[in-house]
C-alpha cells in the first residue's frame, strides 16, 4: 500500500491505473478510521481494481467553536487499518496542499442543507461539498462510498455528484454499530465511560422509534414528542434535534417507510449523530 501526501504524485499513479483500464473505487475520511469506515473500504475492494482512502481533518467543514483542533489523528494505526482492509493508496494531503492559498470559490447546496446538521452547523456543508468535489478531481475514481450514518451528507453528495455532473457513483454503505447498538464514530473517542453508557440513548431512541410506527403511529410529531421525552431521561443527554425529514430532508407530517428519522444529541461536551431509515432492517 501507498502513502502519499501530493496532488502531483496522486494524479500521475491514476493516469497510470487509468491507462491501463483499472477501477477505481475512493474512500474520502478524516481518519480515526473505525469499523465503520472499514466497512466502505471493503466494499470498494470487492467492487474495484483499486481502492483509494483518503485521509484529512477538513479545517472548511468545522465551525469556529467546534471540535477541529481536538478531532483525533492517528495516521500512524490509519494507515496500519486501511491497508489491512484492503486499500491500495491512503491520499493524506497536509491543508496547505490541497486548500489553495485564498481561495474563492466553494462549493455550495441549496435547500438539502437547510434542516437537521446543515441548519444547526452553519457552513459546514459548503465545507464538506468544496473538499469531497477537490478530492473528486484530483482522484477521479469510478465509485465513491458514503456511510449512512451521516445521512443527510450521503443524499447531499449524491444531489452534488448529479448536479456537478461528476462521473462518478455514490454508493451507500450501511451503518455500523457496536454490539450495544451505538453507531460507531470517530467523535466517540471524546466519551467517558459514563458518557460512553449515556450515548446509548440514540440508538435506543431509534428503536422505540421503529416499534412506535410499526404500532401504526404515523404522525412525525406524536413520535418526535415521545423521543424528546425518552431522551430527555438521561440528565446528561441534551438534544441538538430530533426530525422525521424525506429524501429531500425535508419534514413530514406522515410517515411513510424510506423516511428518516434523524437525531442529534450533546452527550456532555460531545454532539453525536445517528438515524434510521423506516422500512429499512433494524440492526440495533
Ligand atoms: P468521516 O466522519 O471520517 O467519515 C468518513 C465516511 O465514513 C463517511 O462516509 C461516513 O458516513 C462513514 N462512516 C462513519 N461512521 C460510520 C459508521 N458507523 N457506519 C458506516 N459508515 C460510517 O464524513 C466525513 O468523514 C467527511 O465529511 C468527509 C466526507 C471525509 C469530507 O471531509
Amino acid at each position: 500500500m501507498q502513502i502519499i501526501e501530493s496532488i502531483g504524485e496522486a494524479r500521475s499513479i491514476i493516469k497510470r491505473l487509468k491507462n491501463q483500464n483499472k477501477t477505481i473505487g475512493f474512500v474520502p475520511t478524516m481518519g480515526a478510521l473505525h469499523e465503520g469506515h472499514l466497512s466502505l473500504i471493503k466494499k470498494s475492494k470487492k467492487e474495484n481494481d483499486n481502492t483509494i482512502v483518503s485521509i484529512f481533518v477538513n479545517p472548511l467543514q468545522f465551525g469556529p467553536n467546534e471540535d477541529f483542533k481536538k478531532y483525533p489523528r492517528t495516521l500512524e494505526i490509519d494507515t496500519k487499518l486501511a491497508k489491512e482492509a484492503g486499500a491500495d493508496i491512503v491520499f493524506t494531503p497536509s491543508a496547505d496542499e490541497i486548500i489553495t492559498d485564498n481561495p474563492l470559490t466553494y462549493v455550495d447546496i441549496n435547500e438539502l442543507s437547510d434542516n437537521l446538521c446543515g441548519a444547526k452547523r452553519p457552513g459546514h456543508f459548503r465545507g464538506v461539498c468544496t473538499i469531497v468535489s477537490k478530492l473528486f478531481n484530483i482522484i477521479m475514481p469510478d465509485s465513491a462510498y458514503f456511510g449512512k450514518k451521516d445521512i443527510q451528507q450521503f443524499y447531499i453528495i449524491k444531489k452534488m455528484t448529479n448536479d456537478l455532473n461528476f462521473d462518478i457513483r455514490i454508493v451507500p454503505c450501511p451503518i455500523i454499530r457496536e454490539k450495544d447498538g451505538l453507531a460507531m464514530s470517530s467523535r466517540n473517542n471524546y466519551l467517558t465511560v459514563k458518557e460512553r453508557n449515556d450515548a446509548l440513548i440514540l440508538s435506543k431512541a431509534l428503536k422505540k422509534g421503529v416499534k412506535l410506527f410499526e404500532s401504526k403511529e404515523t404522525f412525525s410529531e406524536i413520535i418526535i414528542k415521545e423521543l424528546k421525552e425518552f431522551i430527555k431521561t438521561v440528565k446528561n443527554a441534551d438534544i441538538d434535534y430530533v426530525k422525521i425529514v424525506d429524501e429531500n430532508m425535508k419534514n413530514v407530517k406522515i410517515i411513510n417507510r424510506g423516511n428518516i428519522l434523524a437525531l442529534a444529541v450533546y452527550i456532555g461536551k460531545t454532539r453525536l449523530i445517528d438515524n434510521h431509515i423506516f422500512g429499512e432492517k433494524v440492526c440495533f
